[in-house]
Formats: C-alpha cells, sequence, structure tokens
C-alpha cells in the first residue's frame, strides 16, 4: 500500500490561504522542550508527521507529549531516559537535535544516525565536533553514538567549518544550559534559528546575536517552560507562491511577512508574477505567461533557500526562455526532475543544477515523490499541467504539508490523496 496523491491540473488558484508555523521551527523547539522544567505549550502546529516523530521521541524520553488541535503541550517527566530508539532516529533528520538537549539534562545520551530525505550525503559532524569541544566524549559501538558529560557540557568557542542550520541548533541547544559562556562564530542565520534562540530566551536563556554569525551564549542552570507560536512556514508560503505561478491566478497568503520568503518572491515577481507585500500577508497574482529568469543559485540565509529550488523549478517548467537552478547545500535537490520529464517538461539535470528549456506544454503523468520538496515540487508541475497527474509515495509530502490536498482545494486545485 502507498499514498497517492491525484491531481487535476490546468485550473488557477484563486482564494486566501493561511501559513502554519514552520515545521523547521517547531521541531528544534519540540526537542529544546527536553531543557525546560515547566510545562511548555506550541501555538499553530501543523499535524505533520515529522512533529508526530517528535512527540514519540518525547515520549520516549519519558516526557509527557500531546497534541490537541494546533497546539502541541509537553510536560516535563520527572526521571528521563537517555537512550533514543534506532526505529525512532530513522524516521528523521530532525531526530539529531534531542542529542545536545538530553546530553546536556542527563549527562550522557545514545543514538544512532539520523534518518531524513536523501539530498546527498548529510554528515553530523559539525554537530558532535562541537559537542566535543564542549566536553562531550563521543564513541560508537555497532552502529550506535554513545555522549557523555557526567560533569555538564562547559562553554566553549566554537567556529562552525560551514553554516549548518541544524549544527548551529544544536549548539544553540547544548550551550543554553553549559556552565560559562559559548561564543558560536560562522552560525547559520535562518530565521528559524532567531526563533529558536527567541523561543529559549523566552524560557530564561540568555542568547545574544542569533540571526547573525556569531552568537553567544551564557548558559543557565536550567529553564522555564513558556506558550511560545513559532514563526510562519516560509517553505509552505514559497510553495503557494511558486503554484500559483505555475497554475495561474491570484492567491493571498495570510499571517506571514514578505521579508521571510523574499529571494523566492523576487524571482516570481522577475518571471511576470506580480506581488503585493503587506504587513503579515502577501498576494501573487500571474495571468501572463512567464519568462525564464536565467540562472537562481541558492544559498544560505539570506539568499535563495535549498527547499524552495523543486517549487521554483515546478513553477518555471511553465515559462517561456530559459532557467538554470544549481543548488549549492545538497547535491541532490532534484529527483523530482524525473517526474516533471514524464509530464513533457524540457529538464536536463546535471548535477546539482537544473536547466529547464523553453516552450514545453506540460500534461498529468503516472510519478512518484522521492523526498518531502520535490514531492510538493511534482503536485505544484500537476496543478499546471493539463489532465490527470498520479504521485506515488505521498506520504513524503506529509513530513512538511499537514494537509497539501486541502490547502490547495481551498484556492480552487483539484485534488484527492487515496491509498493503494
Ligand atoms: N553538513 C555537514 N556536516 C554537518 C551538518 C551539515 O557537512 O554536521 C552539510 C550538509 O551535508 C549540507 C549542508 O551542510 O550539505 C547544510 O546542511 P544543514 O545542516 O544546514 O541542513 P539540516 O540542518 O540538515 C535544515 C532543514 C532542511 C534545509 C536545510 C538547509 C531542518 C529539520 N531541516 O537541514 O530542511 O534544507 O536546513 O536550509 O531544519 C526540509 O524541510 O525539507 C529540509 C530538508
Amino acid at each position: 500500500m502507498t499514498e497517492i496523491l491525484e491531481i487535476w491540473g490546468g485550473h488557477p488558484l484563486c482564494g486566501t490561504v493561511k501559513i502554519p508555523s514552520a515545521k523547521n521551527s517547531v521541531l528544534p523547539l519540540l526537542a529544546a522542550s527536553v531543557l525546560c522544567q515547566e510545562k511548555v505549550c506550541l501555538e499553530k502546529v501543523p499535524d505533520l508527521s515529522d512533529v508526530q516523530v517528535s512527540l514519540a521521541l518525547l515520549r520516549e524520553l519519558g516526557v509527557s507529549a500531546r497534541q490537541s488541535g494546533d497546539r502541541v503541550l509537553i510536560t516535563p517527566g520527572r526521571q528521563l531516559k537517555s537512550s533514543l530508539s534506532t526505529e525512532m532516529m530513522h524516521k528523521m533528520r530532525a531526530s539529531v537535535l534531542f542529542l545536545a538537549p538530553v546530553l546536556s539534562r542527563m549527562g550522557s545520551v545514545d543514538a544512532s544516525l539520523p534518518g531524513g530525505c536523501k539530498l546527498g550525503a548529510r554528515p553530523i559532524d559539525i554537530h558532535l565536533d562541537g559537542l566535543e569541544k564542549m566536553g562531550a566524549s563521543i564513541h560508537w559501538h555497532e552502529e550506535r553514538l554513545y555522549l557523555r558529560a557526567p560533569h555538564g557540557l562547559q562553554g566553549a568557542e566554537y567556529t562552525l567549518r560551514c553554516p549548518s542550520v541544524g549544527a548551529t541548533e544544536t549548539l544553540l541547544l547544548a550551550a543554553v544550559c553549559a556552565r560559562g559562556t559559548t561564543i558560536l562564530h560562522g552560525a547559520a542565520r535562518e530565521p528559524e534559528i532567531t526563533d529558536l534562540a527567541k523561543f529559549l530566551g523566552v524560557c530564561g536563556g540568555r542568547i545574544t546575536g542569533a540571526g547573525t554569525e556569531t552568537i553567544r551564549v551564557e548558559g543557565v542552570p536550567s529553564l522555564f517552560g513558556a506558550t511560545y507560536t513559532p514563526i510562519a512556514d516560509r517553505i509552505v508560503a514559497a510553495t503557494v507562491a511558486c503554484a500559483c505561478a505555475a497554475a495561474g491566478g491570484c492567491v493571498t497568503m495570510q499571517d506571514v511577512r514578505a521579508e521571510l520568503f523574499a529571494p523566492v518572491l523576487d524571482v516570481l515577481e522577475k518571471a511576470g508574477c506580480n506581488i503585493r507585500r503587506e504587513e503579515e500577508r502577501v498576494t501573487i497574482e500571474r495571468r501572463d505567461l512567464l519568462h525564464g529568469v536565467g540562472l537562481v543559485e541558492t544559498g544560505t540565509y539570506p539568499e535563495f533557500p535549498t527547499d524552495a529550488a523543486p517549487l521554483l523549478a515546478a513553477a518555471l517548467l511553465q515559462a517561456n526562455g530559459e532557467s538554470c537552478i544549481q543548488d549549492t547545500i545538497f547535491p541532490k535537490r532534484f529527483a523530482c526532475a524525473e517526474g516533471f520529464g514524464a509530464m513533457g517538461a524540457r529538464v536536463r539535470l546535471q548535477d546539482a543544477a537544473l536547466y529547464i528549456n523553453s516552450g514545453a506544454i506540460t500534461h498529468g503523468a503516472m510519478t512518484c515523490a522521492q523526498d518531502l520538496r520535490g514531492g510538493a515540487a511534482l503536485a505544484i508541475a500537476a496543478l499546471a499541467a493539463t489532465g490527470k497527474t498520479e504521485i506515488r509515495d505521498a506520504f513524503y509530502i506529509k513530513r512538511g504539508y499537514a494537509d497539501l490536498k486541502s490547502l490547495f482545494r481551498q484556492l480552487g486545485g483539484k485534488m484527492r490523496m487515496f491509498k493503494k
């Protein structure tokens, strides 16, 4: 049995949608809640499979975690465990974010390597190197990782080899309750990092410089709880914007600021869309043919986000003129190229660059999602193509979109999800 998303394309999208909290903000906050000695309540949390895995990881550790509507409630347990099961670790990349909080709280943690979308090699060397600099001992046994810091973690000055989002989050989580001061150089600047620092601050952490390359953390003995609403999901917003660009129409996104996904909006504007940026609200309109945009390169924030690369590619399949999207973060970002080709698109994949030629008329096809954003990109391409598309293995899409079919149905898209 696999989950199939069936889409009848060729209908413009019109209407208004609300953008939920960001998956990539919610997941580190759920890991951070291990450090909190009081209740944590997160609001506007989408019902994603990765959120469910995080809640299961919390329960495995002995923390009470439940979702009620769009709220998640976490109540600290009296006795925490320090072991994370291989089964849960393998289910997603963000499981790695539990290592530092459990190590900091319990003095030891054992786990397996994290799973996640197959976008090329995704090592965790920077996470581990940074933890080692903060006093953790690390050893491997039968594919399990054992970290120990029986006397607690010690603040340190550390330069990240590259601005990894996950490693910056790991080291923030390690530093916030470590002894003394930690200074991180070469940190990632993504808005989800700033959001994590803000949440930790609300819980009593002392962090400055988040959102810049240098973050300073003064360790505190423990954290309180908080009620917190994570930032809007800039990649869900980019998905809606790219879908409107692909299928045509006029869509308003509420509860999201344009600055969060400015590079995506700028490219869509260059391709011929009209964008209206208001406070907490963005409207995109596409009436005429799109133009090719030449070269777009992804990069770390505030550059064009890698997660939006396949989404933009799906929109540009409809453009007159050539485009090339070069992903500089992940070598296998465009597994969706095969599905684009099956829909009649004229695309060529060379290493991590996708070349999109003009003039193709796309039609529905049998396709298969191979990762989260690539799966969403196939859905965007299908909304613009004529006829019916089937996207097999649509469970990938549920990692990052609570209910993609309802999101697009609200806008007049024709979709259904079923199991076969
Ligand atoms: N890297 C290393 N060593 C490390 C860590 C990272 O070499 O220890 C490399 C990676 O292999 C990659 C680059 O650094 O080439 C960037 O990886 P990063 O650590 O920044 O990514 P991540 O933390 O694994 C998060 C998001 C991704 C998003 C990237 C980049 C979460 C849970 N995931 O991943 O989101 O693409 O940052 O912005 O926050 C998604 O939502 O679909 C998704 C894949």
